[in-house]
């Protein structure tokens, strides 16, 4: 999942959950968010700037004022935030929030905020099953404000009850189910169809001809379809990629042939298909039925050639709308173009290996589309901001 490009504030405040900022902070910046931290005073006792700053890779504020003299903007972070959390919020910061009481920055910058904001709260069981806590959480609510409650398990005090800040999985699915949310389901009521990942071909029961590609932009390409509101049926070779989304019906196959029966199981039903698969253009004429064995000679392996499972898509395509992706080291564009007539394709996606961080192993990718008649080229990015491009171009394409 990316969040990249989304810029979240988390305000921290004096609880000892607080080390568990860390983990969330680790994993949005690692899905390629921006983070601003700010803290109350009294979080600094349970967990310090430096080992925030270092993961967020920015700043971290307490104060209104930096010691070298610099005003901190508690208008300008808060205005700057698409969403705020604070985590963990304590009785105290909570109460503060719903009335008003801005005497920090945590404070200050929260009722500065136009974005929407999440508390997670932390504290001991009864401070959290008080009144005036559940008051205040109501009245947060009546804000607009989205909770994310406390969890059950043992306390900071040995207690065991509710009062246990949300783990920091929960809290960031909720902020990235929060993100997906807010994308406009431009694929609404469409099939997408996405060939994925290498095949292997098969040598002897445990020997294989493969290739490097590691399905991830594949795997992208689904994700960003899904959260656009298309079905979408990934047909994937070998992978380490994981999907969890319940718009998206994996199928795991191993051979090129093994690819080219399953999308024909789908082909009638779909709207759009994507072929991004590494699919191996030759598999070994016999599979030997037992492991084949060392000896003197210098063995040959006789190839046939697989089926081309674009181009067989291209033959019998009625109304599908058909992506194929070049992945070319010299002609580039030739090649690319010639691909798009041969295979009766409607766009190609192409990556050269020339260009530094482009092609299968990598998270990035740099890539240039042709149709029949336009071309458009972008710059290298993550794989997850590629799938996105792709996607807008073929929602244009469908359009014209
Ligand atoms: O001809 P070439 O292998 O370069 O074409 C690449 C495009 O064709 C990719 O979209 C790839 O997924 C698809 N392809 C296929 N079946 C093959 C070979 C390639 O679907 N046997």
């Amino acid at each position: 999942m990316s969040l990249s490009g989304k810029k979240i504030l988390i305000a921290v405040s004096g609880g000892i959950a607080a080390y568990k900022i860390h983990f969330l902070i680790r994993d949005f910046v690692k899905k390629g968010a921006e983070i601003q931290v700010i803290m109350t005073p009294d979080a600094e006792n349970f967990v310090t700037k430096l080992s925030i700053s270092t993961l967020s890779k920015k700043p971290v504020y307490t104060d209104f004022y930096s010691d070298n003299g610099t005003w901190n903007s508690h208008v300008e972070m808060a205005l700057w935030a698409d969403v705020m959390i604070v985590t963990p919020c304590t009785a105290n910061t909570l109460a503060k929030m719903v009335h008003g009481m801005c005497d920090n920055l945590v404070i200050a910058t929260y009722m500065s905020a136009k974005c929407p904001v999440f508390i997670a709260p932390a504290m001991d069981l009864d401070m959290y099953a008080h009144p005036s806590t559940k008051k205040n959480l109501e009245l947060a609510e009546s804000f607009k404000h989205i909770i994310i409650p406390a969890e059950n398990g043992e306390l900071a005090s040995g207690l065991i009850g509710q009062g246990r800040m949300a783990e920091p999985e929960t809290i960031a699915k909720r902020i990235e189910d929060f993100f997906n949310s807010t994308i406009e389901k431009t694929l609404e009521g469409k099939t997408v169809l996405i060939t994925a990942g290498p095949t292997y071909e098969a040598l002897d029961p445990v020997r294989f001809i493969g290739n490097h590609s590691s399905g991830k932009m594949g795997f992208s390409l689904a994700e960003e379809a899904s959260k656009r509101g298309a079905k979408v049926i990934l047909i994937s070779g070998p992978s380490s990629q994981i999907i969890n989304d319940k718009n998206v019906e994996l199928h795991k196959v191993t051979s090129a042939k093994e690819m080219l029966a399953k999308v024909f199981e789908f082909y009638d039903t779909i709207d759009i298909g994507i072929a991004s698969a590494a699919v191996a253009d030759y598999a070994p004429k016999e599979v030997a039925k037992e492991k084949i064995k060392k000896n003197d000679d210098n063995p040959t392996i006789e190839l046939i050639k697989n089926p081309d499972i674009l181009k067989t898509m291209g033959e019998k395509k009625t109304h599908q709308f058909l992506v194929g992706f070049a992945l070319e080291t010299q002609n580039e564009e030739e090649n690319a173009k010639g691909k798009l007539e041969k295979k009766n394709l409607d766009m190609i996606v192409l990556n050269s290996l020339r260009d530094e961080g482009a092609g299968f192993k990598n998270d990035t990718n740099k890539i240039k589309i042709f149709t029949k008649t336009g071309k458009k080229e972008f710059t290298l990015k993550s794989k997850e901001d590629v799938a996105k491009d792709i996607l807008d171009f073929v929602e244009v394409q469908l359009l014209k």
